[in-house]
């Protein structure tokens, strides 16, 4: 035969095309994409069926150990099969440091977790503690060995760090070649917030939203985007929860600086009502930033439209809700403040986004290709060789019936959570078989791939994230020169 496997008869989509191809796949990549393709040693059948590059999930909370009485409910091995059951193919995830600890231990002790991923993944690196050894000793050497993004947290107690901090961290950034992730809500507003609400008695899941309103996020996006346009480095701002946020993300990209915007799949479908469920329920839609209003959803599927939101991930950060070390542990009465954030939704993702998206005619299927694999994969230096089908890519495909209707449930996300939030929610569209590296990871519901059979995916330097050489002022602060 000519080639190992061939994908027969299916509709192709790429971020820019749609097209009728055979898919040939040689070595576990795209060898050849044309009609009548010659033989393989083994053929998929995709008449009427959608033939799409598999997901790339750039914002996974996976097996992450935790401080507090709940734990990550998923190990790499369940967060990948939940990944590959949703037709996602690869997902980054986030490799932490400790407080007062150094960032490459960190880094070494999420390779082992690692090991047990099914699927391929690379990490961004959580720095807490961005003290200047961390930044001038360990990061240069982490970077070349392929952890090419870091993430920080401007909220959360034992995670943030200051805008001081922050800026070392940019500046390091640009100097590096690397992409930093924001999360960007406005910490001591949120304090403030929180302690009156307390005071008010006013305490449950609900209540997470009042606490952080979209004027914390709103601020604090304009002020990470300013950091950025000074700094000249380009950054992603995660979880861009509704319109107002997204507008300050316009604004800075209107002004030529290189922030990218991410929103996350519980924006586009959950809102701020999800939270007031009787008792303790609410705690399974608690997320931050929080879920807002519908008129925020239709803004960020118009940002989607307009390009100024590129990325769309699931944040999946999986709490079962009943059992040892659940939700529950927090107590069935505990104040939001001590409810675990976060949302499961890997699997979810891409079903979600295809129904409520390309179904309904919010998007169309080449930007559903682009917001689910084909910019994220480009913008974290992992294309051409994920996020399309082209010759010389991984054959990292999901193969969709189109028109299966589906309804949701916990089980069918294949994960190690006992709930999702988007049970009961009815999709048309279903990833039938997902394929990493030529190989068949998932078919008919059925997780194929071992414990070990992903890789990790170190990422070079890249194009994209180049900065712009263009600073508000004479100078250029990161290198100490004028411009
Ligand atoms: O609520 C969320 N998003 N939890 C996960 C951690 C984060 O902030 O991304
Ligand atoms: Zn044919
Ligand atoms: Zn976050
Ligand atoms: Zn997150």
């Amino acid at each position: 035969p000519e080639f190992d496997l061939v994908i027969r008869h299916g509709t192709v989509a790429t971020a820019s095309d749609v097209f009728a191809a055979d898919i040939g796949i040689i070595g576990g990549q795209v060898a050849a994409l044309g009609r009548a393709l010659g033989p393989g040693a083994k053929e998929i059948d995709a008449t009427g069926k959608l033939v799409l590059p598999g997901g790339v999930d750039t914002h996974t909370h996976i097996e992450e150990p935790r401080g507090g009485p709940t734990v990550n409910a998923d190990s790499f091995a369940s967060g990948t099969a939940s990944a590959a059951a949703g037709g996602t193919t690869t997902v980054i995830g986030f490799a932490r440091q400790a407080r007062g600890g150094s960032m490459a231990a960190g880094v070494a002790e999420h390779h082992e977790r690692a090991k047990s991923a099914r699927i391929d993944y690379s990490f961004h690196m959580v720095l807490t503690d961005p003290r200047p050894e961390v930044l001038a000793q360990e990061l240069p050497k982490l970077v070349e060995s392929g952890h090419r993004s870091f993430k920080i947290f401007l909220t959360y107690e034992g995670a943030r760090i200051s805008d001081a901090e922050a800026l070392q961290v940019l500046a390091t950034a640009r100097r590096l070649g690397a992409l930093t992730c924001i999360h960007a809500e406005n910490h001591e507003l949120i304090d403030f917030y929180t302690k009156a609400l307390l005071a008010a008695g006013l305490d449950r899941p609900k209540h997470h939203a009042w606490a952080k309103p979209m004027i914390v996020e709103r601020e604090c996006v304009n002020r990470v985007a300013a950091m950025a346009e000074a700094l000249d480095v380009p950054i992603q701002v995660f979880h861009v929860s509704g319109g107002e946020a997204a507008e300050e993300i316009e604004r800075a990209q209107q002004r030529g600086v290189q922030v990218w915007g991410e929103t996350c799949t519980q924006y586009l479908v959950f809102t701020a009502d999800d939270l007031d469920r009787p008792g303790f329920e609410g705690a399974k839609w608690l997320c931050s930033p929080a879920p807002r209003s519908t008129a925020d959803q239709a803004a960020l599927w118009e940002m989607i439209r307009r390009g100024v939101i590129q990325n769309v991930t699931s944040d999946h950060a999986p709490t079962r809700y009943a059992g040892p070390d659940g939700k529950s542990a927090v107590g069935l009465d505990a104040p939001f403040t001590r409810i675990p954030n976060g949302v499961p939704g890997l699997a979810a993702r891409l079903p979600v986004l295809f129904s409520e998206g390309v179904v309904k005619g919010r998007i169309d299927l080449p930007t559903f290709v682009s917001i689910t694999a084909t910019h994220a994969a480009k913008l974290f230096g992992l294309h051409p060789r994920k996020g399309t089908i082209a010759v010389g890519s991984d054959a990292d495909i999901a193969i969709w019936d189109p028109q299966k209707k589906v309804t949701l449930t916990a089980a069918l996300m294949q994960d190690a959570n006992d709930h999702t939030p988007y049970e009961g929610m009815e999709v048309t569209g279903w990833p039938e078989t997902t394929l990493v590296r030529g190989v068949t990871v998932v078919d008919q519901g059925k997780v194929l791939a071992p414990p070990g059979f992903g890789q990790f995916l170190p990422r070079g330097p890249y194009e994209m994230i180049q900065p712009r050489g263009v600073f508000p002022g004479p100078f250029n602060p990161v290198d100490g020169v004028a411009v």
